[in-house]
């Protein structure tokens, strides 16, 4: 099938919403150190970006998982394709996300992290679809909301491509 990409959201539109998102996490982390973690893939360049713009002391860990089963919280199960390097006990962490959908990755990794006795957990995702949510979940960082439509860019792909974009975009798909 082939794929056009219609730019929604602007590479500087990204930058100052991270800049934004940044300060409100300098003010409310002051005093304390942030233990970022990244959910691969599509979360790197939104972390990095972060990460720059982050003034108290910071440290980063990577994670890769993937959520399947019903998408509800009782049934949802967790597939940690590579698990921390780090332990997370005492620590405050924010978990980086790209996107919550249905929200059901999200719920289960933070329900992950807190069995290892964290200090705390928050949640700070770049983008939020909030129409298809199947489990009650809601970041303390949200960059933009979104309609349900499926995009790709700045970390986020369709079936691996277009992660490299600087912008996010609406994938429109063609029957050919
Ligand atoms: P959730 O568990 O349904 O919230 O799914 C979250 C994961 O699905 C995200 O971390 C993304 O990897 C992927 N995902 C959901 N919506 C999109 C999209 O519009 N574009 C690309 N990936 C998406
Ligand atoms: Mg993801």
């Amino acid at each position: 099938m082939d794929t056009v990409i219609h730019e929604m959201i602007t590479e500087k539109q990204i930058a100052d919403k991270i800049s934004e998102m940044a300060a409100q996490i300098n003010k409310d982390y002051e005093g304390k150190e942030i233990h970022l973690i990244c959910v691969l893939k599509g979360s790197v360049f939104f972390c990095c970006e972060l990460a720059k713009r982050i003034t108290v002391p910071v440290t980063m860990d990577f994670m890769a998982v993937s959520s399947y089963g019903s998408g509800t919280e009782s049934s949802g199960r967790l597939e940690v394709k590579k698990d921390l390097d780090e332990p997370v006990d005492g620590k405050h962490c924010l978990i980086i996300e790209d996107i919550i959908d249905t929200g059901s990755t999200l719920n289960l990794t933070k329900k992950m992290l807190l069995a290892r006795n964290p200090a705390s957990v928050k949640l700070c995702t770049l983008l939020d679809k909030p129409d298809r949510r199947k489990v009650e979940i809601e970041a303390e960082y949200t960059g933009f909301v979104i309609p349900d439509k499926f995009v790709a860019g700045y970390g986020l792909d369709y079936a691996q491509k277009y992660r490299n974009l600087p912008y996010i975009g609406e994938v429109e798909f063609k029957e050919d």
